[in-house]
C-alpha cells in the first residue's frame, strides 16, 4: 500500500510540474536588481504567501524581519534585516523577486538566504543541492509582500 502510494504522490507532482512550467534555479536572469519573468506561470497566492513567509520550516522571513501587522499573530520577529512594512509600496513585484530568489546578486556579503539558487547559501544538509523555497513558494511570497503597503 505504501507503495502504491508513493508511485500516486510521484503520479500527481509529474502532472503538477506539466501543468505549470517553472523556471529551474540555473535559467534565473536578475537584471539591475529585477528578475521581470515570473518563475511560474501560477499567479502568487499572498495567502499561501504569509504562510511560507512566517513558517518557521519555510521562508521563516520573521527570523531576520519584523512585520506589524503579523505582531498580534506571531511572536518571535527579528532585527537582522529592516522591517518589511511598506514594501509594498516601495518594491516593484520584479525586484521583490530578485531579492528573495538571489539577494547576493547585488549584496555579494548579505546574510540574507538565496531562496532559490543552487550553492553559495551556507544551509543545513537538507538544502544541499535544493533550493530553500520552490518556484511557487517564491511567487507566493512575493504576492504577499506586495500587500505590505502603508
Ligand atoms: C538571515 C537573515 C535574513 C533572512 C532569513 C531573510 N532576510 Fe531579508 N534581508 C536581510 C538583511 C540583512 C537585509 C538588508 C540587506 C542587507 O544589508 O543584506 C534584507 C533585506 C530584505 C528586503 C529589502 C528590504 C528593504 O527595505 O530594502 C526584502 C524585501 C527582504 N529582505 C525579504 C525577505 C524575505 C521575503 C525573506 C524570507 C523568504 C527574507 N527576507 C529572509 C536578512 C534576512
Amino acid at each position: 500500500m505504501r507503495l502504491i502510494g508513493g508511485v500516486a504522490v510521484a503520479a500527481a507532482c509529474i502532472l503538477a510540474g506539466a501543468a505549470f512550467a517553472e523556471v529551474a534555479p540555473q535559467d534565473v536572469k536578475i537584471v539591475d536588481g529585477a528578475l521581470e519573468m515570473a518563475l511560474t506561470d501560477k499567479a502568487g497566492d499572498p495567502v499561501a504567501g504569509r504562510d511560507t513567509f512566517a513558517g518557521r520550516k519555510k521562508g521563516n522571513c520573521l527570523a531576520c524581519h519584523m512585520v506589524t501587522s503579523l505582531l498580534d499573530e506571531e511572536q518571535f520577529h527579528g532585527e537582522v534585516g529592516p522591517p518589511l512594512d511598506g514594501v509594498g509600496d516601495v518594491y516593484s513585484a520584479a525586484e521583490l523577486r530578485a531579492r528573495i530568489v538571489n539577494p547576493k546578486t547585488d549584496l555579494p556579503d548579505t546574510i540574507m538566504p538565496s531562496f532559490y539558487h543552487l550553492g553559495g547559501n551556507r544551509v543545513a544538509e537538507q538544502f544541499a543541492g535544493k533550493t530553500i523555497l520552490t518556484a511557487q513558494e517564491v511567487e507566493d511570497v512575493v504576492a504577499y509582500l506586495l500587500t505590505l503597503k502603508e
